[in-house]
């Protein structure tokens, strides 16, 4: 069994979203939202660069990456830590194409990155700290997110 576990695998593949931090040149950070980032297989997450090439020049030079991503409802998600690889041909391109493809991606991606994750932790709004329930956290939200849509007619 790799470092993903099965709830990790769950979160991402539901959300899609993760927020995708790497370093610059000067040391500074970069961090841009991935909506189509996925898990690959039980150690890798993958996402498409689509229109990033500050993330991508950053991880050719340094690979360093990290990756949240977050359930916006029950304010739950996971932090994953790894190394980057970018692929712009080659087998595991052309898969990885093929695969967001057949979900419905229409943009021309321009190279994939795969993300070989080395630490994973869970990420928890300390709202729980107060005694919170799930669904309690889940109903403030999803009423938050209801109150935030334009009015219908
Ligand atoms: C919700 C959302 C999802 C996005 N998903 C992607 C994506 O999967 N791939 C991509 O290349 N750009 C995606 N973008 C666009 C990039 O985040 C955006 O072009 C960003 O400025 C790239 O910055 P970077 O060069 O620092 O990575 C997304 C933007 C938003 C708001």
């Amino acid at each position: 069994m790799g470092i993903l576990t099965d709830d990790m695998k769950r979160v991402v593949n539901e959300q899609r979203l993760g927020f995708v931090a790497t370093v610059c040149p000067d040391g500074t950070p970069n961090l841009s939202p991935k909506g189509t980032t996925t898990v690959w297989d039980d150690e890798h997450l993958v996402f498409a660069d689509i229109c990033s090439p500050n993330t991508i020049a950053n991880l050719r030079a340094n690979p360093a990456i990290e990756i949240n991503v977050v359930d916006p409802f029950v304010r739950k998600g996971y932090r994953f830590k790894g190394t980057a690889t970018v692929y712009n041909e080659g087998a595991l391109f052309e898969e990885v194409c093929a695969f967001y493809r057949e979900r419905g991606t229409k943009s021309l991606i321009q190279s994939v990155v795969l993300v070989k994750v080395e630490h994973a932790q869970a990420l928890i709004s300390p709202v729980y700290d107060l005694g919170a329930t799930e669904e309690e956290v889940r109903e403030r939200w999803e009423q938050h997110f209801d109150n935030l849509k334009p009015a219908s007619g």
